[in-house]
Order: structure tokens, then sequence, then C-alpha cells
């Protein structure tokens, strides 16, 4: 089991498996964005995998792919299906654009992938062209239906909410979320990166209390993934909200995740800079043993929590290098 300095238990890795994607979100990558990690800095597929059975060796048995946009990554497939031949990853989810999931849900489903988030800001494809720099929605639509067909339950879609871009438009996707039986996650602004800081943020907790009121919604315990979300539900004992509010009220008091990034680092925590490089281990043919140590090493070096309210302006990594 991994517990950190504060009595947490760390049973969650989320692995950054591309720095890169085909998309520019405004919160995310600044627009001409060129420092992306050379190709020859990226870990390998069996360095990722070395690292996940070490993690899995030491009690953590929830897994996600992000990004940047995992499904760029070649080899994507064959990652998820080795991933899951290891005994103890008991959930393995990723983090998606969806812009390239119409060719590969059905792949991605047999291969064993248990959950999808996909990100999906608007319904109006103009919207969708100011905020990711693409005309896609016509894209992830399509991928979001083939994730339905493919065979993926609760497939949840992640909304950032931005006060001058889409906040009007939360009970549209809500409504559409409720029709098409997706779970809608409402996620504030965090000022990471230069993008993250120069979108504006607005706290989401008055706008839960007007969609629980006009969709009646109660609040659930039920657990859904492994995240920081809460969720409400329907009358009926459907999930469809979901709300990440790490301003207005953060969750780091129950943090249970690090962060594996592209070039082989261990992130402690999204909103600080304390890490742990994992990968000149890996490159010299270090045992399990040496791997395992270096884990647990680098679990003390989580720090108790994020400070993007007293220092917004810090964090300089872009959301894409450090794994959504
Ligand atoms: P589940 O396992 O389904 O609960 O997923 P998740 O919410 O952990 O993953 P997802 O990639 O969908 O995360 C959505 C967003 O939640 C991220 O892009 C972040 O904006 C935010 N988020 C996730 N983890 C953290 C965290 O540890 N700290 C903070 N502050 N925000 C987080
Ligand atoms: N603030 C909050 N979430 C962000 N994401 C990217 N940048 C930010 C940011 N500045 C998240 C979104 C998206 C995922 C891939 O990364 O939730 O769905
Ligand atoms: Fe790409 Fe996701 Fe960042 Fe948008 S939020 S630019 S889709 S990694």
């Amino acid at each position: 089991m991994l517990i950190d300095n504060f009595g947490r238990t760390v049973d969650y890795l989320r692995i950054s498996i591309t720095d890169r994607c085909n998309l520019r979100c405004n919160y995310c990558i600044p627009k001409g964005f060129k420092g992306f990690e050379p190709p020859d800095h990226w870990i390998s597929t069996e360095e990722i995998l070395r690292v996940v059975y070490n993690f899995s060796v030491l009690g953590t048995y929830y897994f996600r792919l992000t990004g940047g946009e995992p499904l760029l990554r070649k080899d994507i497939v064959e990652l998820v299906r080795k991933m899951k031949a290891i005994d103890q990853v008991k959930d393995l989810s990723m983090t998606t654009n969806a812009t390239l999931l119409a060719d590969k849900a059905e792949p991605l489903f047999e291969a064993g992938l248990n959950r999808l988030n996909i990100s999906l800001d608007s319904l109006n494809s103009k919207h969708i062209e100011e905020i990711t720099g693409s005309n896609c929605l016509d894209n992830i639509i399509s991928g979001l239906s083939a994730a339905k067909k493919a065979g993926f339950q609760k497939v949840r879609i992640n909304m950032v909410v931005m006060p001058d871009r889409n906040f009007d438009e939360v009970e549209e996707m809500l409504r559409f979320c409720i029709q098409q039986q997706y779970i809608l996650c409402l996620i504030e602004v965090m000022p990471i990166g230069e993008s993250g800081r120069n979108t504006a943020s607005i706290y989401l907790q008055e706008t839960v209390k007007k969609l629980e009121k006009r969709f009646n919604l109660q609040p659930t315990t039920k657990k859904i993934g492994n995240g920081p979300a809460r969720y409400w539900e329907t009358e009926n004992g459907f999930v469809n909200l979901g709300l990440i509010t790490p301003l207005s009220q953060h969750f780091c008091a129950t943090c249970n995740r690090v962060r594996l990034t592209v070039d082989g680092t261990l992130l402690m925590c999204l909103g600080q800079d304390n890490s742990f490089q994992l990968k000149p281990l890996l490159r010299n043919q270090c045992s399990d043993e040496e791997l395992q140590k270096a884990i647990l090493q680098a679990i003390k070096l989580k720090p108790q929590s994020h400070d993007f309210l007293e220092q917004p302006k810090r964090i300089n990594r872009i959301m894409s290098m450090t794994g959504g």
C-alpha cells in the first residue's frame, strides 16, 4: 500500500502517454506552443508497463491513460491490452478528446479498457472551433456514438466551464447527456500553464444548485470511478451530473493519485512541482525491487495540497504535459 506523509492512500496512477494533442483547447495548450517533449525523451510502452506493474504490486489498482491526446500514441490498443493483462489492474480508464475515437472505440473495448471520459465543452460547432482551434464537433460526436456502440457504460463528458464562452450552455449540455445517457462532469478552470492562467474561471457551486432544482437531482454517494468528482442522480437512480471544483471546494485532503509524464517523471500533485525522475532508473535496468523502493520514496514527496488560490501564477507546466 502506498501511503503518503499525510496519511492518504495513493491507489490511482494517471499516465500522460503523450504531451501532444491534435487540438488546442484555449485553457490547455497555448496557440503556437513548441515546447513538446522530443520523441527520444519519451518512455517506451515496455517502460510504462514496468511502472504500472510495480505500482500495482504496491497496491495501486486504478489507472488512467491521458495526455495530451492518448489516441495519438500509435501503440495505444496494444498498451491497453498489455496493461489489462497485469492481474492487479482493476480499473483502466482513458481521458480523450474523442476526435480519433470512432475507429478506436471497439478495439479499445475489446482490449479491456473499462471507462472513457471525453472532453466536450459545447454542442455548438462554432464554439467548439473557437475553444479547440479545430472544426471537430462532428468527429467528437461520432467518437461518442462509437463508444456507446462498442459497449462502454457510463461514458462521462468533461465540460470545462468558462464564464465568457460556454457557461450559458451548461443546461443544454446536461439535457443532451440525460437524453444520451452520458454523465456530465462540470470542471472549474485551473490556473495551470500560460493558457490555464489566461482563461477566466467560474465557481460552480451556485450553478449546480440551479441544475439540482431544474432537473430534480439529488446528491449521491454512488462511486463512479476514483476521481475527485462529486455526483448527482435523478429520481430513478441514474447518475448524470458530476462536479470537479479544484478552486471553490478543493479535495486535496482525499487526494489519491500521482501522475506519470511522457518523459518518465512522477508528478506528485497537479498544482505543485514536487516530482521524482523514474526514467534514469528504468534506463539503468533497475530491478523491480529498486523501482518499488523509488516509488515508495517518491510518494513521501507528495505535498499536502495545491495552492492555486494563494499563488495562481506559479505552475508553468501545461496541462497536456501534466496529464489532465
Ligand atoms: P474518474 O476516475 O472517472 O473519476 O476520473 P477523473 O476525474 O480522475 O479523471 P479526468 O481525466 O476525467 O479528470 C477530469 C479533470 O479533473 C482533470 O482534467 C482535472 O481538471 C481534474 N482533476 C483530476 N484529478 C485532479 C487532481 O488530482 N487535482 C485537481 N485539482 N484536479 C484534478
Ligand atoms: N483547467 C481544468 N481542466 C483542464 N483540462 C485541461 N486544461 C485544464 C485547465 N486549465 C482538462 C479538461 C479536459 C482534460 C483533458 O484536461 O478536463 O477534459
Ligand atoms: Fe487536447 Fe485535451 Fe488539452 Fe484540449 S484539453 S488541447 S483536447 S489535451
